[in-house]
């Protein structure tokens, strides 16, 4: 029997494995030097961004709590809904902690704006921003996040944790999806 590999629906590899590893190690640094002693809670935007919290968990030098939401605005659509719908609440109490919130893409920012919202709702000492990619085209410079992995242009991108209807998201690396793969 042919399998269809994911490998197949790709038109250009944007950031290898290699590319990827170096990059969260930096930034996994960097968050160390800002919250190192205050062991921040890392909050993990399911689903999207679990390669990317794994990894920059793993990069962080310092005592920290691990955290996950559940929210979605995409469905198995290409297009935002334009409404954020929360699926899995945190486990526990953020109030009086510094929150990382992990996002894997910015891409309209109306995902984080809704998280940056529910969260401040809840009195932390303190909220920080940080995702892998950002498509700056495409929203508002004020939605910019503190910390980002990679500025990149409005392209399909999949792979390290992101999806098309659930598909590609195990590839190890971020690519272009092939537009009649989601056209
Ligand atoms: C994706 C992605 C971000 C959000 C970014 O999540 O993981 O959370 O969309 O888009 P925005 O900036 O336009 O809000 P999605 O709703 O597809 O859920 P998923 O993470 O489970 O794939």
């Amino acid at each position: 029997m042919l399998i269809r590999t994911p490998e197949q629906d790709i038109s250009r590899v944007l950031f290898t494995e290699k590319t990827i590893a170096a990059r969260v190690e930096q930034l996994g640094a960097e968050l160390t030097e800002k919250l190192g002693g205050k062991r921040p809670v890392l909050v993990c935007v399911l689903k999207g961004a679990s390669f990317f919290y794994i990894d920059l968990c793993r990069s962080m030098n310092c005592n920290i709590d691990m955290d996950f939401i559940a929210v979605s605005s995409y469905g198995a659509g290409a297009k935002s809904t334009g409404v954020v719908r929360l699926i899995k609440d945190l486990d526990n109490n953020i109030t009086g902690r510094h929150v990382v919130i992990v996002e894997d893409i910015i891409d309209s920012g109306l995902t984080m704006q809704y998280l940056k919202q529910l969260f401040s709702a809840r009195n932390p000492a303190s909220v920080t921003t940080i995702s892998f990619l950002d498509k700056t085209a495409r929203h508002d410079p004020s939605l910019k996040t503190d910390y980002c992995g990679f500025e990149i242009p409005d392209e399909f991108v999949v792979g390290y944790g992101l999806d098309y209807a659930n598909y590609y998201r195990n590839l190890p690396y971020i690519g272009i999806l092939k537009p009649e793969c989601y056209k």
